[in-house]
C-alpha cells in the first residue's frame, strides 16, 4: 500500500499566514499540518509515501518532511495544480498498479485512518471514502455522498442543493482501477478534475465503493477558524511534559513546556504547549494556546490562539484571543502620545480592534 499525500494547493484563504508559506507546512499544536498527515499514514503502515507538490510549495515542502524519519518519501510536481484527479494522473510513475491511500494535506482525523485501510484491505471494494455527516450549508462546499448499504451509489461535488449531508472527508483509498476513470475526465466544479467524478464513473461502471463513517473528530483546516479549532483539538490530547526551565511559574494541567524554553513569572492554563527556545516572561497564556518555538512572549496575554515561530509579543494591554498569528511576527505595545495604533500589515490581513 502506498501514500499519497497532496500538498500542492495555495491555501487562499489562509492568506496572509500563507502567502510565504504553503498550508500543509503551518504548526498547528506546534506540529506542521503535513507531519500529522504522515503520522496518520505511519499508523496504517504506510511508509512508501508520495508527496504532490507544485513549484510554488515545493521547497518547502520538503524543507518541513527533511526531519521526518523511517519513510521513503518522493516529490512528485503538479504544474499547475488541476484538482485532485490531476494530482492522481501526475502521480501514475510512482504508483504503478499499486492500492494506495490518498490524503489530502490539510485534513485531521482523531482516531487516524487505520480503519479506512482496513476496511480496504478486506479486499471487497475498489475504492474505500471516508464520510462524516455535516449540516446542510456546510455541504454546499464539500464533496458528498448518497450511501445505499454498504456501498456509495453517488456522489457530487460542491452541490448548490445538496442531495446528502453526507460529506466526502479527504481520505481515499484506491486500487488500480481508478486511473482509467481519470482518463478523460472532464473538468468539474473549479474548473478543476475531480477526484468525486472519477469515482462517480467508478460507481457507474458498476464496481463496489465502500463508506466508512469516520468516528471521532474530523478537520478540514481551509480557514483561520478551522486552524484554532483544530489546535484546540490537537491540544486536548497533550499531556503534562515540562522539559524547559520554568521559574516563578504556575502551570495548570496539560501544559507543555519544550527543550530550551524559559518561563517565568507566568500563568499558563493547560491544554497549551510552548515550543522550544520560546521565552515567556510575565505572561498569561490560556487553554488551547500553541507558542512556536523561539517565540518572545513578554508582558502579554493570549489564550486559544496559534503563535507562529519566532513571533514576538511585548506588552500588549488587552487579552489576545482567537488569534491565528503567523511567524517571525513582531506585535508590540506602545506609550507615547500620540495614543495611536500602528499597524505594518501585509495583504489580505484581518485585524480586529477593540471599539474604544
Ligand atoms: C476536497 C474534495 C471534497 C472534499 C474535501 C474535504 O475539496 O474535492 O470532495 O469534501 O476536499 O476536505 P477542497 O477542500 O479541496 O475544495
Amino acid at each position: 500500500m502506498k501514500g499519497l499525500i497532496l500538498a500542492a494547493g495555495l491555501g487562499t484563504r489562509l492568506r496572509p499566514i500563507t502567502s510565504l508559506k504553503p498550508k500543509p507546512t503551518i504548526a498547528v499544536a506546534n506540529r506542521p499540518l503535513i507531519h500529522h498527515a504522515v503520522d496518520n499514514l505511519v499508523a496504517a503502515g504506510v511508509r512508501d509515501i508520495g508527496v504532490v507538490v507544485s513549484f510554488l510549495t515545493a521547497n518547502s515542502i520538503k524543507e518541513t518532511l527533511a526531519g521526518y524519519e523511517g519513510v521513503n518519501f518522493e516529490f512528485i510536481k503538479q504544474n499547475p495544480p488541476k484538482g485532485l484527479a490531476h494530482a492522481v494522473e501526475v502521480s501514475r510513475d510512482f504508483l504503478g498498479d499499486d492500492p494506495f491511500v490518498m490524503y489530502l494535506s490539510d485534513n485531521l482525523f482523531e482516531h487516524g485512518i487505520t480503519e479506512f485501510v482496513e476496511r480496504f484491505q478486506a479486499g471487497e471494494h475498489r475504492a474505500v471514502m471516508a464520510l462524516v455527516p455535516v449540516s446542510y450549508e456546510e455541504a454546499k462546499s464539500l464533496g458528498v455522498a448518497i450511501v445505499e448499504g454498504d456501498r456509495i451509489t453517488r456522489l457530487v461535488e460542491k452541490p448548490a442543493d445538496p442531495p446528502s449531508t453526507l460529506a466526502v472527508a479527504g481520505v481515499y483509498v484506491f486500487d488500480s482501477a481508478i486511473h482509467a476513470m481519470i482518463e478523460g475526465l472532464e473538468p468539474g466544479a473549479k474548473g478543476e478534475y475531480q477526484i468525486t467524478d472519477a469515482i462517480q464513473r467508478l460507481i457507474e461502471a458498476g464496481e463496489p465503493v465502500a463508506p466508512v463513517e469516520v468516528s471521532g473528530w474530523w478537520k478540514d483546516t481551509g480557514k483561520p477558524e478551522d486552524i484554532l479549532d483544530a489546535n484546540r483539538l490537537l491540544l486536548m490530547r497533550a499531556k503534562r511534559d515540562v522539559k524547559g526551565t520554568v521559574d516563578g511559574a504556575q502551570l495548570i494541567g496539560e501544559v507543555v513546556i519544550e527543550e530550551g524554553a524559559v518561563v517565568r513569572d507566568t500563568t499558563i492554563f493547560g491544554p497549551a504547549i510552548v515550543g522550544a527556545g520560546a521565552e515567556v516572561v510575565g505572561a498569561y497564556i490560556g487553554p488551547f494556546t500553541a507558542i512556536g518555538e523561539e517565540c518572545v512572549i513578554h508582558n502579554a496575554e493570549i489564550e486559544y490562539s496559534v503563535v507562529g515561530a519566532r513571533t514576538t509579543i511585548q506588552g500588549v494591554g488587552p487579552r489576545l484571543q482567537a488569534s491565528l498569528i503567523g511567524e517571525d511576527v513582531r506585535i508590540g505595545g506602545h506609550r507615547g502620545r500620540p495614543s495611536t495604533h500602528r499597524l505594518v500589515v501585509g495583504d489580505e490581513s484581518t485585524i480586529l480592534l477593540q471599539e474604544g
